[in-house]
């Protein structure tokens, strides 16, 4: 075990990671644990601190475009009409990789992760250490991603040296990630902060949303049992679920407005305001508070399909309760 420091001091994180140790960072998706990429010992330490398959990859953050162009090659015309678009944001683009880039961190695929995180501290500190950060989320593999400083603390506490707060995430979602299938189509792998329909009106043509769940992911974010919640969760209508549990003690977690027909302190409401934006950034948050009540089972009611609603539901599904 070591001492986990948790502050605002950019260059205590600069030296941290210059030494090949962690540091958790904030972003504007969720917290990433970060490692200079291109030191193997460095990344070996992100897949020992949450305990990940070293079969599953990590994303390459950079602190821009140009930087970007040093870790990947053959980079399609739509690449860097979305790298323009959505650069620092929450896009992750899945291109060819460069020499330069360890095969530890792609874990052994010929293609990297990449994108620019938007946030103010992490920029800064990307800037200082021109090095490339791979970072996955900031959480013990397979548990909800942390989207404050307190989160990660909660997983990860006596495993790395040092916290860099910045706040509560803004978008509180992973980045959407965007690759190009063998064909050269272009193909969301995992829906993220960046609505589909918003990459649609860049290309200028519809794209497929890949759905395939596979165990061992040569396509991002498809482990099927991720960001669950320990008490099981279960999507569906309020009203007809509590049916089936009848007798248990349930939490339930709505969109916007509080269910006449449970009892008000056994409810978490994602968006008091009622945009889905809202929803997305408080749906993790509201995820570890559901687990941290002393309920048996969490319901939960889909968001309206369709802009960042439809990444929400993605993640509500991948913490629904399966076979475990
Ligand atoms: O917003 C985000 O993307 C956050 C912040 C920290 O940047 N990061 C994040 O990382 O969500 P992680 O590791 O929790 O999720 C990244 C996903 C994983 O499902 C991984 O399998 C996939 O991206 N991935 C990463 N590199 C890949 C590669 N070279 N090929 C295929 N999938 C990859
Ligand atoms: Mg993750």
């Amino acid at each position: 075990m070591m001492f986990t420091e948790t502050g605002t001091d950019l260059q205590k994180a600069a030296d941290f990671l210059r030494k090949g140790e962690l540091v958790a960072i904030p972003t504007e998706t969720v917290y990433g644990l970060a490692a200079n990429a291109l030191n193997e010992d460095a990344v070996l330490k992100i897949y020992a601190a949450k305990n990940r398959p070293r079969f599953n990859p990590l994303i390459l953050h950079v602190s821009g475009l140009s930087q970007a162009q040093a870790f990947v090659k053959d980079i399609p015309e739509e690449a860097y009409q979305l790298a323009n678009a959505f650069w620092p944001g929450p896009l992750t683009l899945l291109l060819p990789k460069s020499a330069l880039v360890p095969d530890l961190v792609t874990a052994g695929s010929d293609r990297v992760a990449i994108r620019v995180p938007d946030h103010r501290l992490t920029l800064q500190l990307l800037q200082e250490i021109q090095l490339p950060l791979a970072a996955p989320s900031a959480n013990p593999s397979g548990y909800v991603s942390p989207t404050t400083a307190e989160h990660v603390a909660a997983g990860l506490s006596g495993q790395i040296p040092y916290i860099l707060d910045g706040g509560a995430c803004q978008v509180g979602l992973e980045s959407t990630i965007v690759g190009w299938n063998e064909a050269g189509k272009t193909e969301i792998y995992r829906l993220g902060g960046i609505t589909s329909e918003a990459i649609e009106e860049v290309v200028g043509h519809p794209v497929p949303i890949s759905k395939k769940i596979t165990e061992n992911p040569d396509t991002p974010g498809q482990l099927k049992s991720h960001y669950a919640t320990h008490t099981p969760l279960y999507i569906g209508d309020a009203g007809q679920l509590a049916g089936s549990f009848a007798g248990m003690k349930i939490i339930l977690i709505r969109f916007k407005e509080l269910h006449p027909g449970f009892p008000a302190e056994q409810q978490l409401v994602l968006a008091p305001t009622g945009t889905k934006e809202e929803a997305a950034c408080n749906l993790f948050r509201i995820l570890r508070q559901a687990d941290a009540q002393e309920a048996e089972v969490i319901l939960a009611e889909a968001l309206p399909d369709e802009g960042i609603g439809k990444a929400v539901n993605d993640r509500l599904e991948r913490a629904q309760h399966l076979m475990k």
